[in-house]
């Protein structure tokens, strides 16, 4: 079995790509800057699960950048039976001060990025399942300094329902809803006391464990979830 997912070196796509390894998975991920931590991710997950791992840099809102790493994949690895669309930016900042090229980037990587991948890998899946990751803030528009990226997550939220419609039923189509996860994205705008104040308003009182999210995702691909099919599921500890 073979899982294809984007945005591997960090954050919630890392520790993503030691689930599907450890469960017997080859994995295949994609980054854009960090191509040292890429290659050490590929060699210790080679050394300690023994599956193939194979990283790409590749910026999945580049068209060109996401064919040759299509073109590439298919000659290695033939055909993918899990697509887990993970990478993401955001950039907050309140509307008055927002650029136009921010908002244009933020709905460029999320939104038509994964619309990009989708299009290509959707076409070396037999069967199988696709994975998009959003956010709660993509349902509750949570904070209004991420607009971009609260608008580009309900887009992917329509996505995961059209590409559900589009590709059945050989292909199911999910989205996990995280809220908070201590990742670089989660300390990249905010600082330490703002986060505090934050785990006060999720019931749970803190942030998700990477691996509780992961363990939905990996749920959501799996036979246990074969009939559940252009749903998004939070798993924002009751935000
Ligand atoms: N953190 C949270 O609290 C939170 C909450 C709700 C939802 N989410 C969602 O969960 C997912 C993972 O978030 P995270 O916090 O783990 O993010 P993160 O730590 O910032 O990691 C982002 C990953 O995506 C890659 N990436 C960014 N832009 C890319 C591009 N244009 N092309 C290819 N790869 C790209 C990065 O590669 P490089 O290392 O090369 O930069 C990195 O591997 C995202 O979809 C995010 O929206 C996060």
């Amino acid at each position: 079995m073979n899982v294809l997912i984007t945005g591997g070196t960090r954050g919630l796509g890392k520790e993503l790509v030691y689930k599907y390894a450890k469960e017997g998975y080859n994995v295949i991920f994609n980054y854009v800057n960090s191509s040292d931590r890429a290659l050490e991710i590929e060699k210790d997950v080679k050394d300690k699960f023994g599956v193939k791992c194979t990283s790409y840099k590749c910026d999945i809102s580049n068209e060109e950048d996401v064919l040759k790493m299509f073109d590439e994949v298919k000659k290695e690895f033939n055909s993918i039976d899990v697509l887990v669309n993970n990478a993401a930016i955001s950039c907050d900042n309140e509307l008055s001060k927002k650029s136009v090229s921010e908002f244009k980037k933020v709905i460029d990587v999320n939104l038509v990025g994964t619309f990009i991948i989708s299009k290509y890998f959707s076409q070396i899946m037999n069967k199988g399942s696709i994975i998009n990751i959003v956010s709660n803030d993509g349902i509750d528009t949570c904070y209004k300094e991420e607009m971009d990226y609260a608008a580009s997550k309900a887009g992917v939220i329509s996505l995961t329902k059209t590409f559900a419609k589009e590709l059945a039923p050989n292909i199911r189509v999910n989205a996990v809803a995280p809220g908070w996860m201590d990742t670089d994205m989660s300390k990249k705008d905010i600082d330490e006391s703002e986060l505090e104040l934050e785990k006060e308003i999720i019931l749970l009182k803190r942030f998700a464990k990477l691996e509780e999210v992961a363990n939905v995702v990996f749920f959501l691909s799996s036979d246990k979830a074969s009939y559940i099919n252009g749903e998004t599921i939070k798993v924002d500890g009751g935000y």
